[in-house]
């Protein structure tokens, strides 16, 4: 493959521009075709966007397929809602493109697992863009981590008081499914944890201006029993933590602090030499930069869908104990989404290739080696 990577855009909302910009300052990456429901939104879109964001002409158009087979691009980057993210990564796997998608990877764990057997149907590469990775200081934080030991407990504390408007203030479980799979996957990424089980409960202040629950506490259990606790509202003025969440680690050799704005700051029994960390770019620069490399060079990325799908499942999980108020096991969550998967799926090839999975996590484990 030579040249610029040649990309399909689909969706051209508030998220959609952003990721113009982003295809614009990336000189190996070019944008030759633009989906959107509405071609006048996509339309605007384009005109809006920075100079360079394409080397010629751009399809545009309301049908992903038909796009498709009039652009000749090398990958999908999919920045529709998440309801829409399964049906058109099916069709981008299908057609033998790859696919960026922007986080939730899927509204459902079930989903994900059936787009995840795609890949290994296509041979194709599903990538979710998990921009709050690609941070030089959370890359500082998780060197900081692994220097300290055995980890005991992370924690992590999320208070903004946004006024979105719109569909946010209308879900049921606003914070927990929009917002928090962001420092679900962060704690992940920054102990190299697998989640186990969790422990939830959510509610909405007095004072909310959500209808659904804009606060929750959650205790998960991680591999190695580091218990990961989180604690966050969207109907928090005053004393706003980073839109990053503020942190603190407790491991056998110390702590680290890490306000999600500054530098983390460490303090240890011993003297420790932490390493330099690479600047992976910033947040969707780090993330597409990341996925033209993977895609060039064929190693594997580190938020690969079949690697996502844990934190998915971590915010499935925290959602059913916050409305059964019991524990809830991941690989329960897991085994239950694969049933679901199994039932709802329509290509014979992808069923067959779920079916073959020996339990979900060796199944996951398989598609991402
Ligand atoms: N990484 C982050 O921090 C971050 C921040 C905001 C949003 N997001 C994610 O980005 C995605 C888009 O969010 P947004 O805020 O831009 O939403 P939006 O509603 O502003 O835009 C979505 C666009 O997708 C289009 N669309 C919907 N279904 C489609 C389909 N089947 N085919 C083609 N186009 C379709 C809509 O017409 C709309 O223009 C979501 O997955 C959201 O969770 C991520």
């Amino acid at each position: 493959m030579s040249g610029p990577l040649r990309l399909l855009q689909v969706g051209a909302g508030g998220m959609g521009r952003a990721w113009l910009s982003t295809i614009a300052a990336n000189p190996d990456a070019i944008l030759v075709g633009l989906v959107d429901l509405d071609p006048e939104v996509a339309a605007a879109a384009l005109a809006a966007a920075p100079e360079g964001v394409a080397d010629g002409d751009v399809v545009v158009g309301a049908d992903l397929g038909e796009v498709i087979r009039t652009t000749e691009a090398d990958a999908v980057v999919d920045v529709a809602i998440p309801a829409a993210h399964h049906p058109i990564t099916t069709t981008a796997l299908f057609a033998g493109l790859d696919v960026l998608g922007e986080k939730p990877v899927t509204e459902s764990v079930a989903e994900a697992l059936s787009l995840v057997a795609a890949t290994q149907v296509t041979g194709r590469r599903f990538v979710v863009s998990q921009s709050r990775r690609f941070n030089q200081q959370a890359f500082q934080f998780r060197a900081q981590a692994r220097k300290l030991g055995v980890a005991g407990t992370l924690a992590c504390e999320f208070f903004k008081g946004p006024h979105f408007g719109g569909f946010r203030e209308e879900m049921p479980q606003p914070l927990l499914v929009d917002m928090a799979i962001h420092q679900f996957d962060l704690a992940r990424f920054v102990l190299d944890a697998d989640p186990i089980a969790v422990y939830a409960e959510s509610f909405n202040p007095p004072w909310s201006w959500f209808d659904g629950d804009a606060s929750a506490v959650a205790t998960f259990e991680l591999s190695d029993g580091v218990r990961f606790s989180y604690t966050g509202s969207w109907c928090a003025p005053g004393l706003e933590t980073s839109w990053n969440g503020s942190w603190r680690l407790s491991a056998e050799g110390g702590s680290t602090r890490w306000s999600g704005d500054d530098a983390p700051v460490l303090e240890s029994l011993e003297p420790l030499e932490v390493p330099e960390v690479p600047d992976p770019g910033q947040e969707l620069t780090g993330s597409l930069r990341a996925f033209v490399a993977g895609i060039r060079d064929g190693a594997p990325m580190m938020c690969d869908a079949a690697d996502n799908v844990l934190s998915l499942a971590m915010v499935e999980a925290a959602v059913e104990s916050a409305s059964t108020g019991q524990r809830v096991l991941i690989d329960d969550v897991l085994e239950h989404a694969h049933a679901a998967a199994l039932a709802a799926e329509r290509r014979d090839d992808v069923r067959a290739a779920l079916a073959a999975w020996p339990s979900v996590r060796e199944g996951l484990g398989a598609a991402a080696a």
